[in-house]
């Protein structure tokens, strides 16, 4: 996790950017380190990356790198604003002793890629950010198969903001963020996912993380907590409603480090 020290809203990359409203980066920094007690009173191990001035975006560790099996394959952003994030990152992961790999293609690390242990399924999303020639890269670098999904509504422009794993095994998306060949394929690999609507999604409910058993979840998303909650899963909510400004939630916040 990134502390959003430097968090500002300067230019808008994604539909919830707006350069004009203010932002209380105190208030941010608040929210966000109740994030991370969360994290710690679950038993999970909260690691920092130093948050750097003149990259308000930092705090979305998330799109720093996709880390599975060890190997940190590294991101490359669409974006001049925030490109610089990427060696901050690869600097991280190196200096923790993981294998890195130095991306060919653009992508957004976690905001695009996410992994399904049970499965050895690594689901990809493209369409914004991630270029799909990453996803044939990513296959390439761990030995994981991908599943391409093809994201259409600017509001989710990144995978993790309309898909989420549950566990091992299961997921939530919106399916309305999705291609119909990609909500196909979906239907077709998941029959058994948690379905979120419109309110859902633009409550950043999607953008949640899970251990399997308690799902943290943005705050404002109280539908998508009312069906975490009817499929078994403990949602545990938290207010990012200042992270909101920059187009992320939970999820944004929080780089998956599987070794
Ligand atoms: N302002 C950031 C951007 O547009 C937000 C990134 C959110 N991160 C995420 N994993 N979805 O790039």
């Amino acid at each position: 996790m990134c502390k959003p020290a430097y968090y500002a809203v300067e230019y808008a990359i994604n539909p919830w950017m707006d350069t004009s409203t203010p932002v209380d980066t105190a208030l941010a920094c608040a929210q966000w380190n109740t994030l991370a007690a969360v994290y710690t009173e679950l038993g999970h191990e909260v690691l920092h990356i130093e948050p750097e001035p003149g990259l308000p975006d930092m705090v979305y560790a998330a799109n720093g790198a996709f880390a599975v099996d060890g190997i940190a394959y590294g991101a490359r952003f669409r974006y001049p604003e925030r490109s610089p994030e990427a060696d901050s990152h690869e600097k991280w992961y190196r200096a923790a002793t993981w294998t890195v790999i130095k991306p060919e293609h653009t992508n957004e690390g976690e905001g695009d890629f996410t992994y399904l242990p049970g499965r050895e399924l690594i689901l990809a999303g493209w369409g914004f950010r991630t270029d799909a020639r990453a996803h044939a890269e990513a296959a390439d670098v761990f030995g994981h198969p991908v599943v391409s999904l093809k994201l259409v509504d600017p509001r989710y422009y990144h995978l993790d903001t309309a898909l989420a794993p549950l566990d091992d095994d299961r997921i939530a998306y919106y399916p309305d963020a999705f291609a119909p060949g990609s909500r196909l394929l979906l239907e077709r690999l998941f029959p058994d996912a948690v379905i979120a609507d419109a309110d859902d999604a633009a409550a950043f409910g999607l953008n949640f993380v899970s251990d399997g058993a308690n799902v943290v979840v943005n705050a404002e998303a109280v539908g998508m907590q009312r069906k975490l909650s009817g499929a078994g899963y403990e949602p545990v909510p938290v207010d990012l409603s200042e992270l909101k400004k920059g187009g992320g939630s939970v999820k944004c916040c929080t780089a998956e480090l599987r070794r």
